[in-house]
């Protein structure tokens, strides 16, 4: 899958949180993104690493784990501040599959460019 189309679930989610909620939010706000910057260099680590190394299934394990914490986080302080500061949800989600639409429309273009490119390579 291309990396672009890995839409953080939070990728609109934190800045409206962070916008409607302040200064109170922001420890908050600000441990979010460090846990998922490191779930993220986490998955970069693993994705070149061969299954058979000695360190991939801990690495796995690991990722897993963080993002577990991460959602139960999200779930137990994220959502009931969402909750309280009113943001809507749905139209934050409406914004989120659009973008990914925009993506996997840039994403046909490339490969379309690509495979005419590979066609033009072998005449
Ligand atoms: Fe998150």
């Amino acid at each position: 899958m291309n990396s672009k189309l890995r839409i953080p679930l939070c990728w609109k989610v934190y800045p409206a949180v962070e916008e409607a909620g302040g200064s109170d939010v922001e420890d908050l706000v600000k441990e979010a993104k460090v846990e998922h910057n490191s779930v993220k260099e986490l998955i970069s680590k693993i994705e070149k690493l061969d299954p058979d190394d000695e360190l991939f299934d801990a690495t796995y394990k690991v990722i897993a784990e963080q993002v577990e914490h991460h959602a139960d986080e999200e779930e137990q302080e994220m959502f009931p501040k969402v909750e309280k500061l009113g943001i809507d949800l749905l139209a934050l989600g409406d914004e989120i599959k659009e973008r990914k639409r925009e993506l996997e429309a840039e994403q046909d273009t490339l490969m379309g460019k690509a495979k005419s490119a590979v066609r033009d390579m072998m005449r």
